[in-house]
């Protein structure tokens, strides 16, 4: 039999562990509402070590929200190139932009106003809730919701939004109300320390007693997760223009996979269509015709959020001139400061690595 779930008793003894074992993190330092918002940010979807030095450079360069709203979209996308998810940098940019022309260059405190704000989900909400203000709330996320299943022995999938909320509902009232920041962020240290998805580290566990999937052995089976639909698999034909030196890209449009970002002229092949075809028409979307035929120079495969991407990649020399907006002829000495995706980097060197000099 688990310990009852005494709240005050589990706060205690998790809080004693988080202060004894926390990862010095660069966001556990000075930690103001901004800060805690891009790092909540940056870490979704994204593992701490990935997200540490872009954090780093995104202060130094954006020390304020107020230099965050006054910056172009394109610099704030070149700092978080390689991170993906380009939408939540867009959005974050948004944010600081509204909150310094409407809400009087602070960002709210209460959880369901910084809900409001663009590309801040609940999760979102809740953390900077908690970390930055106090807030005695729960945010979520996959490590809370495993650790928060296994002490409760919740069997249902914990990707279902109902079972999350539930998770939700009974993890708030063991939240500490002296140390509701550290208190969350104790339980994603948990996740991410002890309580791992494939062999929990249940000895050092600072909890283990209060675990109910631990008393009924059942810590390899909680948490339960739904089957995920396998992936579609896309083709994609890129091609690499290079005039004077300078190679063309284009900038993906708003609403497409990795909005924003820029890349070698792009198109998904349709059913049946032969590589080359797409390629060409990629050019053709420019107004650009391809003198010759494109040259195939290398394939590389790219695994995205809910696609796996095949690419073909090309080299073209084009006729005619361009005859859209976001396109652009850039120096190899300049791919350091534009936003490129980390697939847009893969093409871009899979080109290069095949240009004859
Ligand atoms: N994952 C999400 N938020 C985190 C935080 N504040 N510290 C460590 N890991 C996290």
């Amino acid at each position: 039999m688990p310990a009852a779930l005494s709240a005050l008793a589990f706060a205690r003894a998790l809080l004693a562990w988080y202060d004894r074992e926390k990862r010095d993190l660069p966001w556990r330092h000075k930690p103001n509402a901004y800060r805690t918002l891009v790092s909540e940010l940056m870490l979704q979807q994204t593992v701490v070590a990935a997200v540490v030095p872009y954090f780093a450079r995104f202060m130094a360069r954006f020390p304020t929200l107020q230099a965050l709203a006054a910056a172009r979209e394109d610099e704030v996308l070149t700092l978080w190139s390689g991170l993906g998810y380009y939408s939540r940098a867009r959005n974050l940019h948004r944010t600081a932009r509204l909150v310094v022309d409407e809400l009087g260059g602070k960002l709210p405190s209460d959880e369901a106003e910084l809900r409001q704000l663009p590309g801040v989900g609940a999760y979102t909400a809740a953390a900077v809730a908690a970390i930055a203000f106090s807030r005695r709330t729960l945010p979520v996320d996959g490590n809370v919701a495993r650790v928060l299943a296994r002490i409760l022995s919740e069997r249902r999938p914990i990707d279902r939004p109902a079972v999350r909320a539930g998770l939700r509902a009974q993890g708030q009232p063991l939240v500490s109300a002296r140390r509701p920041g550290d208190f969350a962020q104790a339980m994603m240290e948990l996740g991410a320390l002890c309580c791992l998805p494939r062999n929990p580290r249940c000895p050092q566990c600072p909890v283990a007693r209060f675990c109910r999937a631990r008393a009924a052995r059942a810590t390899s089976s909680i948490p339960a997760r739904t089957k995920r639909p396998a992936k579609r698999h896309i083709h994609l034909a890129g091609v690499a223009v290079e005039r004077q030196g300078r190679l063309l890209l284009v900038r993906r449009p708003a609403g497409t996979l990795l909005a924003g970002t820029w890349v070698l002229p792009l198109q998904e092949m349709r059913d049946g269509e032969a590589a080359t075809r797409a390629a060409r028409r990629a050019l053709a979307d420019l107004g650009l015709r391809v003198e010759g035929t494109p040259k195939l120079v290398g394939e590389l495969r790219h695994v995205f959020t809910h696609r796996d991407a095949t690419a073909s990649v090309f080299r073209a020399r084009v006729r005619g001139r361009i005859a859209v907006a976001d396109a652009r002829w850039v120096r190899g000495d300049e791919l350091a400061s534009i936003p490129l995706s980390t697939f847009g980097r893969k093409m871009i060197a899979c080109a290069q690595a095949s240009a004859t000099v």
